[in-house]
């Protein structure tokens, strides 16, 4: 299983913190917003991802993570020149993703619980079709919306309705079989001038071959759009590292976890990261492993 992580689009509601940088790159708590998803898509066992950014944030986003190596996975990247919408990843993706399935997460989309990644997995092994994350929500005009029936099959489901048919928000992260590269061919775009991932999933779904999983209530899904989600997600990462003194999308730790960094690389990592609290976790990470 190959994963996508989309990191483009100008974060316009974000004016003036992204005007010079990517929204993506902007802080939630002590790292940066890209550190989430990536954090979701290694979780699920992911090793080989394709990082899409705007032209002129993609040096930054290697600066940051290169190519992947210091947190043991392959990292590539590709522009996206214009927001051209979500459903543009498998065009621009379609070398990477190749004739397997693949993982789409959204750079600014934060998830945080038990049982994430055995949902996401589970996806993952099922190889035909696509599959969607519905989290229940308070204004579902924000989001896409997916409307269920009693056997929790999906009948609708509509980019940012003006009247939502139900309180379940499409989350931006998705499983898609092989048959994704041409579906998104056939996307037309939408009113607001993008390739609607949407779309492509209404597609699935009018196959009979979209599925949805909700998320529990102890899995959060957190919006980073506005100036206050950003700062309830940074406040959400804190308080829960700190009553916990755990890290949350800690990238070498997790690495290590897997078995694809060794504990030197860690070692390396926190070195270079000494004098912030997330050096000093990833010491005692080392510490802890060595015991
Ligand atoms: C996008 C998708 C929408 C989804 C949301 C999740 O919206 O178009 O369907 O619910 O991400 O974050 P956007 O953030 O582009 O407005």
């Amino acid at each position: 299983m190959k994963g996508i992580i989309l990191a483009g689009g100008s974060g316009s509601r974000l004016a003036p913190l992204t005007t010079c940088t990517s929204k993506q790159l902007l802080p939630v708590f002590d790292k940066p917003m890209i550190y989430y998803p990536l954090s979701v898509l290694m979780q699920s066992g992911i090793r080989e991802v394709l990082l899409i950014t705007t032209p002129v944030d993609q040096d930054r986003f290697r600066a940051l993570l290169g190519d992947g190596s210091s947190f043991g996975i392959e990292l590539s990247y590709v522009v996206q020149t214009e927001p051209r919408g979500l459903a543009d990843a498998f065009i621009l993706g379609a070398d990477f993703i190749g004739s397997g399935p693949v993982t789409l997460i959204l750079g600014d989309n934060l998830f945080h619980g038990d049982g994430l990644s055995t949902m996401l997995q589970d996806a993952q092994a099922s190889n035909s079709g696509a599959t969607i994350f519905s989290s229940h929500v308070d204004r579902a005009e924000r989001y896409g919306v997916v409307c269920l029936d009693g056997t929790g099959k999906p009948v609708s489901i509509e980019e940012k309705p003006r009247v939502p048919k139900s309180n379940l928000a499409v989350t931006g992260l998705y499983v898609y079989d092989n048959s994704v590269l041409g579906i998104a061919k056939t996307v037309k775009p939408s009113a607001r001038g993008e390739l609607e991932i949407t779309d492509v999933n209404r597609s699935y779904m009018l196959q009979g071959s979209l599925s949805v999983t909700q998320l529990s209530r102890d899995i959060a899904w957190l919006d980073t759009g506005t100036a206050e989600a950003l700062l309830e997600a940074s406040e959400f990462v804190r308080s829960l590292q700190h009553r916990h003194g755990l890290q949350i999308a800690c990238l070498e730790e997790i690495g290590l976890q897997r078995g694809w960094l060794d504990i030197q690389m860690v070692e390396k990592a926190s070195s270079l990261t000494r004098s912030s609290g997330y050096g000093i976790y990833l010491q005692k990470v080392c510490d802890n492993y060595k015991k």
